[in-house]
């Protein structure tokens, strides 16, 4: 397919078992050598094919490894890979080649953007989220400084994808997961073919057993949604914007020290916290708020939260700060928020698709994500034992009126047209401030996100961080209530 950012396109190519073909694509560009970039991971899963293909194609290639943490993610790898390059003996007509995840291909891309101030680059993503989100979608380049997530960087789109979906066959199950929770995020965006393919993947098998021909239909599918809306608004400053749905709870969660869990997987737990919210302001109703909240449930997103404080304050500090603020003005208590109707139907108070949530709703929003996520406390599991109880406890705290959706509608149409200047930058991956805090204790030694026991006992005694998942916990409330 075609991929447009705005007036920029680029080929990709999504095969699986393809990887001859994959590979024969790199001759339509004109180039003497091929700089590969890898982490260790895909230095051990994914060069020994590819360079045997390379050199059966008679391909001439050198390569860099780098690291595969976030912590690595910086000016000193990129150092590295620039000296790699010219100690190599790459020149001004020689590809840069990132194999791997979005650290790799940020990284190895922004060399490829320094380097004679720009080389021809050709991404190969490896992870699932990077075929769809970051590598084949994107042309945002960069590291990160001082604790500041991706704030050295700049714009290359590439100018040639290649996926080749076999290499997903080693990825662990949250790497997978990340990937699929943005695409869970978009069936509740979209609807359709995004909402079927939902119903064919994660509702229908667990992300392990997925094929690497069904990860390609998939990667084709989400590819397709980044297309529908960048090539109209490639900055990401209004619809957008609705590539953001999830991720205002889910990002600040992500954010939050002591809170483990991958990018796509917060942003599906973070659509809770939307539906949530969108159902007491009347914008959902419950049934629609059941089908929804469904596809993050079949998608079991997992989270390791901290147990020995309430983390409530510091999540909606994180919300009160997102990145979503400066496109309408300001709003004395509120924040804004992308909600949904229902699957497929977004909530539209102006072209920026925000709406403003009373921070009082926001914190109860938050509190439910984090009881129903947190360690199956009696108390926790009993609020949760069905989602039905639970929005009737909801309403029977709130008070309609003041969380009407026809006033804050009506508040919204006032000042949509008000001209206000959104952020200058935006992107769902690049923090505002304040920023990212990276964090290392969430990863074991290949940098892959630690995963602890899956199920959680009610009533177990909670001293350290647990990894509960919507489904775990569903298991033990029916536990506890049979
Ligand atoms: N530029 C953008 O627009 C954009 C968009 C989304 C994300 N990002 C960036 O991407 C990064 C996250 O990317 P990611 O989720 O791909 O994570 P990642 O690059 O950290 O990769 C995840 C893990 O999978 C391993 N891995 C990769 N391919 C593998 C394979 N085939 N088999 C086994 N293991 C493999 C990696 O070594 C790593 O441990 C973040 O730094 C984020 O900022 C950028
Ligand atoms: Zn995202």
């Amino acid at each position: 397919m075609t991929m447009h950012i705005g007036e920029t396109e680029f080929p990709v190519y999504v095969g699986y078992e393809k990887l001859p073909e994959l590979v024969s694509e790199l001759k339509s560009i004109e180039f003497d050598r091929i700089f590969l970039g890898y982490d260790v991971n895909t230095k051990r899963h994914c060069a020994p094919r590819l360079e045997a293909e390379l050199g059966r194609q008679g391909i001439d290639f050198f390569s860099h490894t780098m690291g595969v943490t976030e912590e690595q993610k910086t000016l000193s790898s990129l150092d590295d890979i620039l000296g790699a390059f010219l100690k190599g003996g790459g020149t001004r007509r020689t590809i840069v080649m990132p194999v791997g995840g979005g650290i790799v291909g940020n990284t190895f891309g922004l060399a490829a953007g320094l380097l004679y101030r720009g080389l021809p680059l050709v991404q190969m993503p490896t992870t699932f989220l990077s075929a769809h989100d970051a590598a084949s979608s994107s042309q945002k380049q960069a590291v990160n400084h001082s604790g500041y997530k991706n704030v050295i960087g700049l714009y290359l789109a590439p100018r040639l994808v290649l996926v080749e979906t076999a290499f997903f066959l080693t990825l662990g199950e949250s790497e997978l997961k990340a990937g699929l929770g943005e695409l869970t995020k978009n069936a509740a965006v979209f609807g359709g073919v995004h909402h079927d393919l939902i119903r064919r993947t994660t509702m229908a098998h667990a992300p392990l057993e997925l094929s690497g021909r069904q990860l390609m239909e998939a990667t084709y599918v989400g590819l397709s949604a980044k297309d529908m809306l960048l090539r109209h608004d490639p900055k990401e400053k209004h619809i957008a914007l609705l590539f953001e749905y999830g991720h205002t709870i889910g990002h600040a969660l992500e954010l939050t020290a002591g809170v483990s869990t991958s990018h796509g997987e917060g942003v599906a737990i973070g659509m809770l916290g939307a539906s949530f919210i969108a159902n007491e302001m009347r914008i959902m109703s419950d049934a629609e708020r059941a089908e929804h909240d469904g596809l993050v449930v079949a998608l079991d997103p997992a989270i390791v939260l901290p147990t020995e404080r309430d983390i409530t304050a510091e999540v909606l500090e994180k919300v009160c700060h997102d990145n979503k603020r400066g496109y309408l003005p300001e709003r004395a208590g509120c924040c804004p928020f992308i909600l949904a109707k229902r699957v497929g139907v977004m909530h539209c108070p102006n072209d920026f698709y925000l709406e403003y949530v009373p921070i009082e709703l926001v914190r109860r929003a938050i509190e439910y994500v984090v009881s129903r996520f947190s360690a199956c406390a009696p108390s926790a599991t009993a609020s949760r034992v069905a989602d039905a109880a639970y929005l009737e406890y909801a309403k029977l705290n709130t008070s309609p009126s003041s969380l009407s959706v026809d006033t804050l509608d009506a508040h919204a149409d006032a000042t949509s047209d008000s001209g206000a200047e959104p952020p200058s930058s935006h992107s769902s991956h690049s923090s505002p401030a304040p920023p990212a805090v990276l964090r290392s204790s969430s990863l074991d030694s290949n940098g892959r996100q630690k995963r602890a026991a899956a199920d959680c006992e009610p009533h177990a005694a909670a001293t350290k961080p647990r990894t509960v998942t919507a489904e775990s916990c569903e298991r033990a409330t029916r536990r506890t209530s049979a």
